[in-house]
């Protein structure tokens, strides 16, 4: 087993008030990759529950361009999987709705799992049906029983975060229809390497999933990989179809991947170690140009506070000193500071209020949506820090 340690960390979403400071969670954040099956996964677990509790804020429909793309989703699914005589479609960890609502608009029968209470109430109002659990092989069967069985099963960044997957994979092979189809979309192994994207590492991330990782896990419980799609959202994410065995015929994409993979070492133990110097470089050059900035007295806000913000502010040592604070507009977050750097989070208004001189982009993987929607901070002589590949100011 190759890891990569990344030290003491708290959780990525764990946003918490001044006063809940003194109780807060770490744990250890290693990864590791399987020599056998390259199969990348977190080599400590943080327990389901504490994860994924009733308040979890992040909200899916949080950018515009994932709403505008799960939309298209459903729309797809409602085109070709969802035709036949009184369809059934399962999404696993549904969030806020953002792609069932549409299904649930088209009057077709559906069901989202999700285990956390607020953004599963927001899904209600959309008219949503919501089963609130955990998805697993006895939820599966639960479902089966209830509903029948599934033409479509989907999950969207949420089955990569599922530490009990074979217990997952049992469930989607018990609660798939004969020619049903799987559906997942997850940030793509192959892109976080690429890009460095080592703030993807946290605890809600299980699994880093590439092409070869997906077809061996499928193939040990009884079904194929049949098609894999590459898609440009949460900064390189690959979108895998698994079907019961020999149902379906793999597109030449599966092949094409796996070749791919091969060409670049992805699943080698050499390029997992090259990630980690690579990343080390990253904390220490992004340390010494905030220091910089603050020793010649230039202003850092951080922009979004997506969970990748614990990580990279933890592993680099950056606190309210260098960056006073962060700006997202998710409300839940604002009011409450960053997981384990304790730097505050605040309205995006309050960065438009008093532009400072730098914004550490964060939320990286919106660069564009939110580089457009802040054309006039650029304007005033504003800059951007991005830190991977690499760190630059754009
Ligand atoms: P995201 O990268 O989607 O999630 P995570 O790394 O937690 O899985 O989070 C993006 C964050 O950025 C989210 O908290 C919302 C925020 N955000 C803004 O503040 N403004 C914006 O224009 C956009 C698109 C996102």
């Amino acid at each position: 087993m190759t890891s990569i340690d990344l030290g003491r960390h708290p959780r990525g979403n764990g946003f918490l008030l001044p006063e809940e400071v003194e109780n807060e969670f770490f744990f250890h954040l290693t990864v590791g990759m399987c020599d056998a099956c390259t199969m990348v996964q977190l080599q400590s677990e943080v327990p389901q529950e504490i994860r994924y509790h009733d308040a979890y804020p992040y909200h899916a429909s949080g950018s515009a361009v994932h709403r505008r793309h799960f939309e298209q989703n459903a729309r797809h699914f409602l085109d070709t999987e969802l035709t036949g005589p009184d369809p059934f479609i399962v999404e696993i960890g549904s969030n806020d709705g953002v792609m069932l609502a549409t299904i649930a608009q088209a009057g077709v029968r559906h069901l989202g799992v999700e285990p956390s209470k607020e953004v599963a109430e927001m899904s209600m109002a959309k008219g949503v049906r919501v089963l609130s659990e955990f998805f697993d092989e006895s939820t599966a069967g639960k479902i089966l029983f209830e509903h029948g069985p599934a033409d479509v099963v989907f999950g969207a960044n949420c089955i990569a975060h599922i530490a009990h997957l074979a217990s997952v994979f049992r469930g989607v092979e018990t609660l798939l229809a004969p020619n049903g189809v799987f559906v997942f979309e997850e940030p793509y192994l192959g892109s976080v390497v690429g890009q460095v994207a080592f703030d993807m590492i946290y605890d809600e991330h299980s699994f880093y999933f590439a092409v070869r990782s997906v077809q061996a896990m499928a193939a040990r419980f009884d079904l194929e990989l049949v098609n894999v799609e590459p898609l440009a959202l949460h900064g390189g994410t690959m979108r895998y179809t698994i079907a019961r065995p020999s149902m379906r015929t793999p597109t030449p994409a599966v092949g094409e991947w796996l070749a791919k993979e091969k060409e670049s070492r992805l699943g080698e133990k050499k390029t997992l170690e090259r990630f980690g110097v690579s990343v080390e470089r990253i904390r220490d050059d992004l340390n010494a140009l905030l220091r910089k900035i603050h020793a010649e007295g230039g202003r850092v806000v951080g922009y979004g506070a997506p969970a990748k913000a614990a990580t990279v502010t933890n592993y680099c040592g950056i606190g309210p000193d260098l960056v006073p604070f962060v700006c997202d507009s998710t409300p839940s977050k604002q009011g409450r500071l960053v997981a384990g750097s304790h730097i505050p989070v605040r309205s995006p208004e309050e960065f438009r209020a008093d532009y400072p001189e730098y914004a550490l982009l964060f939320a990286w993987n919106h660069a564009e949506e939110i580089m457009a929607n802040e054309k006039e901070f650029r304007e005033r002589g504003g800059r951007w820090i991005l830190y991977v590949p690499d760190v630059h100011i754009v």
